[in-house]
């Protein structure tokens, strides 16, 4: 779906620009695409209580599981950084509970630009999830 990529990093690169983060002044942008196709987005918000920031991709993941939704399609994510905005490992845990392996998350630099595509399973092989503890 190359029409929603690219509003999807536009989307994440405008979220960007209204991050929260002048300790790190290190500003992220995420955009999740829902099952239904609806985008969500977010920007990383850091907090004078370090610990307490929160991922710019958990923003938007959270912003549409608030919104009744459970599943992504897909998840861009741009940063301050030249070459490809890598989400952390906490951000690709979430990602796991609410996502299938297959799906892309689309990378991209503080011009917007999509620097690399990966499987969220490429990311984050070998995982843990729900379903682990749905046999219970
Ligand atoms: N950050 C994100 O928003 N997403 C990531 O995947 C990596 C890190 C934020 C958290 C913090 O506000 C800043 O980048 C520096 O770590």
């Amino acid at each position: 779906m190359p029409d929603s990529k690219k509003i999807m990093v536009k989307l994440a690169w405008e979220a960007m620009q209204r991050a929260h983060a002048p300790y790190s002044k290190f500003q992220v942008g995420a955009c999740v695409e829902a099952d239904d196709g609806e985008l969500y987005y977010g920007a990383n918000i850091e907090n004078a209580s370090y610990g307490l920031t929160v991922c710019a991709e958990r923003v938007a993941i959270f912003s549409m599981v608030a919104a009744g939704k459970k599943r992504i399609r897909s998840l861009a994510v741009v940063g301050a950084t030249d070459g490809a905005c890598f989400p952390c490992g906490a951000c690709r845990q979430v990602m796991r509970e609410f996502a299938s392996p297959e799906i892309p998350i689309y990378m991209g630099n503080r011009r917007g630009e999509i620097v690399t595509t990966m499987a969220l399973g490429e990311l984050l092989p070998q995982s843990f999830g729900p379903e682990f503890l749905n046999d219970k």
